[in-house]
């Protein structure tokens, strides 16, 4: 059984994409063990409580300096010793610590085709703004191991959509959602606790 942390900030929809998934079998031999969010708002901490899951709240607010909020945030992913920890809308710096720690076992879900659209900055609306902006005519997601960097990790999965005259960025953000999110993060893990994804990128 893959036991998984999904951390969460926000609305939690692809959290929710994860949940459907291993109730429809979608997701084979995998637990959610632990949400963690680091907003005590976010209506994803709702939806975990909906469906029985344990969770967390791990907000910056309550520490004193951000070593210490890291230090908390590791020991929260810690206790539950996960095989994956699953980044869902989880808008916050992954502390240094936790990468070398889980090299390879974080994933995490991008709105955009990596490369395009994606480091400091681009997060939410901001990335579909940009594609709207830069006139693409596809846009898409990315699933992609975390590294040091910001989302400069290994790609596993990719899947394009469509952007059509008109859009606005949120109508382009809920058609990412719609057809991209929701299907790449729940296959990403599926195939992670089938152990069918392979790490690695060319060198050259
Ligand atoms: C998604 O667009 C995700 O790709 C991005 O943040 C958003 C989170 O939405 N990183 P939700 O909280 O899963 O609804």
């Amino acid at each position: 059984m893959l036991k998984v942390v999904v951390c969460v900030s926000g609305s939690g929809t692809n959290l929710q994409a994860v949940i459907d998934g291993i109730q429809n079998g979608t997701i084979q031999n995998t637990q959610i063990v632990r949400v963690i969010s680091n907003n005590k708002g976010a209506y994803a901490l709702q939806r975990a409580k909906e469906h029985g899951i344990p969770s967390l709240c791990v907000s910056p607010k309550d520490y004193t300096n951000r070593a210490e909020f890291n230090l908390a945030l590791l020991q929260a992913v810690e206790e539950t010793s996960p095989d994956l920890i699953v980044l869902a809308g989880f808008l916050v710096v992954v502390p240094e610590e936790m990468i070398q720690r889980y090299r390879n076992r974080i994933i995490n879900i991008h709105p955009s085709l990596i490369p395009s659209f994606c480091g400091t900055g681009y997060y939410g609306l901001r990335v579909h703004e940009a594609a709207l902006e830069r006139g693409v005519k596809l846009t898409g997601a990315t699933v992609h191991f975390v590294d040091e960097g910001t989302d400069t990790g290994p790609i596993l999965l990719q899947k394009a959509v469509e952007v059509k005259v008109g859009d606005t960025p949120q109508i382009l953000q809920k058609r990412v959602m719609e057809e991209a999110e929701w299907k790449l993060l729940p296959q990403a893990i599926d195939e992670i606790a089938r152990g069918q994804i392979q790490i690695g990128r060319r060198d050259g």
